[in-house]
């Protein structure tokens, strides 16, 4: 089984969408392995996206993701790592298609809701830095 790791960010949270986040992920099929409410660290935070560091966004990107609780998880079953992007959406909530997480939830590219892994490379590495 396919694991991945996702993550409901500040907003999501503060916003009152984890259970229906939850809901569609199992809906879907998937599977919750791991799950946990908490802040993330500036040390998981620059580890999770070392990819874009030097970019203009970056450091908004480092103080909001580390700016109030998230809920994180492992979810597995066939496929896990494409299944959650696709019901995450797109990047940007402007862009993303109305049924998925980003494009129901989401109205900034800056709080976009929820963090999905892009490949099961990246799954592993974000597993073991949210749940060492
Ligand atoms: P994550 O699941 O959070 O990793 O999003 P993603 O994989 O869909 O996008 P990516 O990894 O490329 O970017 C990580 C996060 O940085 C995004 O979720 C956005 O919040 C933010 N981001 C990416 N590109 C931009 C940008 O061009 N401008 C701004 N303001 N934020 C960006
Ligand atoms: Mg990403």
């Amino acid at each position: 089984e396919q694991k991945t790791y996702t993550m409901i960010k500040p907003d999501g949270v503060r916003n009152g969408h984890v259970g229906e986040i939850v809901n569609r992920f199992e809906r879907a099929g998937l599977k919750i392995e791991r799950m946990e409410l908490g802040m993330v660290t500036d040390e998981q935070a620059k580890a999770n996206y070392a990819e874009h560091e030097g970019k203009p966004f970056y450091d908004g990107l480092i103080s909001y993701i580390t700016s109030g609780p998230v809920v994180k998880m492992v979810v597995s079953g066939d496929g896990a790592v494409a299944k959650c992007r696709s019901l995450m959406g797109a990047t940007n909530p402007a862009e993303a298609a109305p049924g998925t997480i980003r494009g129901d939830f989401g109205l900034i590219m800056d709080e976009n809701v929820i963090h999905g892994s892009d490949s099961p490379e990246s799954a592993e590495r974000e597993i073991g830095i949210f749940f060492a």
